[in-house]
Formats: structure tokens, sequence, C-alpha cells
């Protein structure tokens, strides 16, 4: 009911570019003409029939040849629950396979993100699985998870894996995450240390910090300052429609910054977690009910 709403729609468009690839794509050009390197994502999660998971995939992989065609500078993320996790596993691993395939043959890059608790267990063996085929795969970890430390720790460091470190959009319960912002802070830079760490960098561990928040990224430039990392060690990433003032003054300052650029039709779930994380957004959705 509430996609059907103009003014939810024209709120929406503030996070997500548009509905098709051939939006999403110039919109991506005028990053790039700002230094700004994106990924892109076509909206969609949960899907529940074989079908639904084979279109999905099919959408999907059509994004790597949009990027070639384009020729823009931009990778790729999808969700595992689009590529049909729910309905079975075992699927969701050969359709992910098709997308790898092709971005190997394109020799780009796909992150798979990372969705709520009940699914981290499985999406990390299916990224593990995959990334024995494929070196152009990444996963990406929330800090608000308490297991988190030991998974980079005990399985990211070592595997010398493509991780991009985000705090967690989920609303998850306080045994497996962690309540308070100040933790999920804190833990954010004890992640941060440790995948910027001489070791994790001399195992091929690449790095992206993908925030908003001004504290950690400060985090990250003073080690760069203290000359403990080099600004080619990492990269930042931010969602597309949030600071773009810091998106650019970053890039300006000679940070790889990355966008995470959505488009599509399914732009519900995704709308419904930048409005909770932010209650200021809710006045920017009531202001777009009076625009209209
Ligand atoms: P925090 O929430 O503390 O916000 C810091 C500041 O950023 C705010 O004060 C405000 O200025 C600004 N801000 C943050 N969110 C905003 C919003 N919605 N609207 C307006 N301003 C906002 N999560 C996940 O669970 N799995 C994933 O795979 C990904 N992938 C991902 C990719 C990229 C590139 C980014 C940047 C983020 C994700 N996330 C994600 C989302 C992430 O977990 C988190 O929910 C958001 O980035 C918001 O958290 P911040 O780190 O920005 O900090």
């Amino acid at each position: 009911m509430i996609m059907g709403l103009p003014f939810a729609k024209r709120a929406a468009r503030r996070f997500v570019v548009g509905e098709t690839l051939d939006e999403a794509l110039p919109a991506v050009g005028d990053l790039n003409r700002d230094g700004i390197l994106a990924t892109l994502d076509l909206l969609g999660e949960d899907v529940m029939t074989p079908q639904e998971a084979r279109q999905s995939t099919a959408g999907v992989t059509g994004i790597l040849d949009g990027i070639r065609r384009a020729g823009v500078k931009s990778n790729l993320s999808l969700k595992l629950t689009q590529m049909g996790l729910r309905v079975d596993p075992q699927l969701c691993q050969e359709n992910l396979e098709v997308v790898l395939q092709r971005a190997s043959d394109l020799g780009n890059f796909v992150r798979i993100d990372m969705e709520g608790s009940d699914v981290t267990d499985v999406t990390f063996r299916i990224y593990e699985k995959a990334r024995e085929r494929h070196p152009n795969v990444g996963i990406v970890i929330q800090s608000c998870l308490r297991r988190t430390e030991k998974d980079v720790l005990e399985r990211l460091i070592p595997a010398g894996a493509s991780v991009r470190l985000c705090k967690g959009a989920y609303n998850e319960p306080p045994d497996r995450a962690f309540p308070q912002k100040s933790e999920v802070d804190a833990s954010f830079k004890r992640l941060t240390d440790l995948l910027l760490s001489p070791e994790s960098r001399s195992r091929g561990v690449r790095t992206a910090i993908a925030t908003h928040d001004e504290a950690m990224i400060r985090h990250v430039k003073d080690k760069v300052a203290r000359g403990e990392i080099g600004k080619g060690d990492f990269e930042f990433q931010m969602l597309y429609g949030i600071r773009r003032d810091l998106q650019q003054s970053l890039a300006q300052e000679g940070h790889t910054v990355r966008i995470y650029v959505t488009f599509g039709t399914q732009w519900y779930p995704y709308f419904m977690r930048r409005l909770a994380e932010r209650p200021a957004n809710v006045l920017f959705l009531v202001r777009n009910i009076f625009r209209g």
C-alpha cells in the first residue's frame, strides 16, 4: 500500500536513484566525474519462489553487462535472500555462481551484503564456498553483532578476505547484538583496527569502511595521519543520498570513496531501514506528504 503512495515514492527517491538500470547508470557516471566509485544494488530481498530467485539472478547479472556497456566505474552488491536463500540454500549457491562467473568474465567484483542474524551463518558458508572458485567476491560484517570479532579473527583475516565493515541495519535481539550505540561504535573501531592491522594487510585482507559517522571516519584518518596505513589500504563507502558533502570532501582529500547506489521497484524494506536509522528522516517523509 505504501509503495503506491506518491509521497512515499518521492521520499524514497532520496535514497533510491530510480527504478531501472538505465536510470542508475547515468547517476554512477555523475559520481565517477566527481572521482567517486560506485557499487550498484538492485533492490530486492526475501524472494520466496525459485522463479523469483531466477528472475532476480538475471536482473543482477544484467547489471554487470550494463556497467561494461556504459563504461562506468562500479562493482555490484547483492543479497543472498534475493538469490533464493530462503527458498533453498543450494539454489542460492547456484544462482550466485551464475553472477560470479559473469563478474569473473568481465573482470568485475561482487560484494555479498549481510542481512539479519538469522542468515549470518549460512551467508558465511555460501560466501566461503563461492570464494574457493572466485577471488572476486567479498562479504559484509556488522559491528553490532557480538560474534563478528570472532568471525574476523578466525575466518576472514586467515582467508585474506575482502570485507566491508558496517554497523548493521537490522533489528537484533540483545543476546546477539550490542544494544547500546556506544558499544556498536567501540566494536566498529576495534574491528577497523583488526582489519587494517599489518598482519591482515600482509594476508591480503582488503577493507571497506562503510559509515557516515564522522567519529568512525576520524578513527581511520588518524591512522593515516600517524603513518600506520596509507590512503590506498582501504576505501570509504557510503549510501546514495546520505552525507553527499562528506562523500565529496573525502574524495577531494584523495581517499577512495565508493557509493552504494540502489535502484529498482522493491524499495520498501530498504527505505524503512533508512528511516529507522534516523528519526529525523520521518520528518523528511512527513514534509514530502505536504509537498505533494
Ligand atoms: P550512524 O547510524 O551512527 O550514523 C552516523 C551519521 O550518519 C548520522 O548522524 C547521520 O548524519 C548519518 N546517517 C546515518 N544513517 C542515515 C540515514 N538513514 N539518513 C540520513 N542520515 C544518516 N547494513 C547491513 O546490515 N548490511 C549491509 O550489507 C550493509 N551494507 C552497507 C553498505 C554501505 C556502503 C553502507 C554505508 C552501509 C551499509 N549498511 C549495511 C548500513 C549500515 O549498517 C548502517 O545501518 C548505516 O550505514 C548507518 O550507520 P552509520 O555507520 O552511518 O552510523
